[in-house]
């Protein structure tokens, strides 16, 4: 475990492994019979189908979880599980119906920003993880009634402050008991809002397909299951998307070129309007492009694992079964055979005609198979909207000697947050 502290963590510990030894690595992880990380898109291929994740690894989420943790659950349960999730994340009639919600959150946003004084820098991470929460509570349990937006958020960010900060030794105020109290009390009263707002749809009949409690109502789940969903579906959705868009503004802001190309497809587009309509996200094809690349080089999830439950043989390897894969997205992303010059920011990458050229699982950063993130389209109309928001509106310039760290925290985190002086684009 010294070795994977010293590289920083287990997803930069990866990507040192792959550069020594190759694509296919085994190593040690202290309870681990045999790890083995994969960073070959085609060798991947012989993995995409394994459907259980390690227990031990998800553990830190079990006290999210009331029933069973839904990371971890065995497939004969996940399948059904992750249909209905898909029926409403995936679905455009959800995207559509929660659209503008989300513009009208991020117009906030840009707001407050605008209201700044010039020299007084934003904190991206900070602000957009809040925004991407706000817009998941809005989202998963409806913006008005039962669930009061401000109090589910502070009540959820301190659940998440407390494990967190366990699972990476991150300080935390108050004694060990004063914390795990103040954590257990935010669960409970995130458990009885959410307890709220299913018993308000049992009285509403009209639950349609955009609805996650509604649909998972339906299907006869069980409510300490509704709340788990609930619950994990807050913290998969919101420090994902919000460090997705802070790490693309970081990028951004170190290549005035790629700016340029995406203010003038954001003006082409929108012309005078300051957001898109949701019909115009697909219009925003370069906006994509550049989103991919920033993934690629910044998954927010940098690597994700699987248990074997038979032997597998990928490439000249034989995996035995029990065994754990880590899938080590950002070394995958980082693959020299398949992405040259890997470190370069190039949204050119991702023109039909360059994916084409790859293989299929060259850039996921959404995961693989029959685990991979169920919220993968909604995830990128929220960033679309948030970014093509943004940068219609502002102009981003790094604080001078501020450093920008890529650590892990659950996600791809920067370490001192990622600075910027904001200023409006168009003077008034
Ligand atoms: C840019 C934003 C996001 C990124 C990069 C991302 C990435 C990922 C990754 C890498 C995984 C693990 C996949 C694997 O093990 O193969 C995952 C799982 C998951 N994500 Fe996302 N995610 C994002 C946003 C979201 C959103 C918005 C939601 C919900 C609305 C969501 C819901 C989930 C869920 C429920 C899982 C667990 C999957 C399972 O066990 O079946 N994610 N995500």
């Amino acid at each position: 475990m010294g070795a994977v502290t010293e590289a920083g963590g287990l997803h930069a510990y990866q990507l040192r492994l792959h550069a020594e030894y190759g694509p296919v690595v085994r190593f040690q992880l202290p309870g681990e019979e045999t790890a083995v990380s994969v960073a070959d898109p085609v060798l991947l291929e012989a993995t995409a189908h394994l459907n259980e994740r390690p227990d031990r690894l998800f553990e830190f989420l079990a006290p999210l979880c009331e029933a069973d943790n839904l990371q971890v659950l065995p497939a004969a349960q996940h399948t059904p599980w992750r249909r209905i999730l898909l029926s409403v994340f995936a679905g455009r009639p959800s995207h559509e119906r929660h659209f503008a919600t989300f513009t009208e959150l991020t117009a906030d946003l840009a707001d407050d920003w605008a209201a700044r004084a010039d020299d007084e820098p934003v904190e991206l991470q900070k602000d957009l993880t809040a925004l991407t929460l706000r817009m998941i509570c809005a989202y998963a349990l409806g913006g008005s009634g039962a669930a009061d937006p401000d109090s589910v958020i502070t009540a959820f960010e301190d659940v998440l402050t407390e494990y967190l900060g366990r699972l990476y030794e991150v300080p935390v105020p108050g004694t060990q008991e004063e914390r795990a109290e103040r954590a257990e009390a935010a669960l409970a009263q995130l458990r009885t809002t959410v307890d709220q707002v299913v018993a308000a749809h049992r009285s509403d009949s009209r639950a349609d397909r955009s609805d996650l409690i509604g649909a998972l109502v339906e299907a006869g789940e069980p409510p300490a299951r509704i709340r788990d969903t609930v619950m994990v579906t807050l913290l998969a959705a919101h420090h994902t998307t919000g460090v997705a868009v802070s790490w693309t503004l970081h990028l951004l802001a170190r290549h005035p070129d790629v700016t340029a190309r995406v203010t003038d497809e954001l003006d082409h587009v929108l012309g005078d309007r300051a957001a898109p309509d949701y019909a115009d996200l697909r219009r925003l094809t370069y906006l994509d492009m550049v989103l991919k690349e920033s993934m690629r080089l910044y998954p927010p999830g940098p690597y994700g694992a699987r248990e074997t439950t038979d032997a597998l043989v990928v490439g000249d390897y034989e995996i035995p079964a029990g065994a754990t894969v880590f899938y080590p997205f950002w070394a995958v992303h980082m693959n020299p055979g398949h992405w040259p010059e890997p470190e370069r920011f190039d949204p050119g990458r991702f023109t039909p005609e360059e994916i084409a050229k790859r293989p299929r699982l060259a850039h996921i950063p959404f995961g693989i198979g029959p685990r991979s993130c169920e919220g993968a389209n909604l995830a990128v109309v929220e960033a679309q909207l948030i970014l093509a928001v943004l940068l219609k509106r502002f102009r981003f310039r790094p604080v001078p000697g501020h450093e920008v760290t890529p650590v892990e925290r659950f996600v791809l985190w920067a370490a001192d947050d990622i600075r910027m002086l904001v200023s409006p684009r168009v003077p008034a």
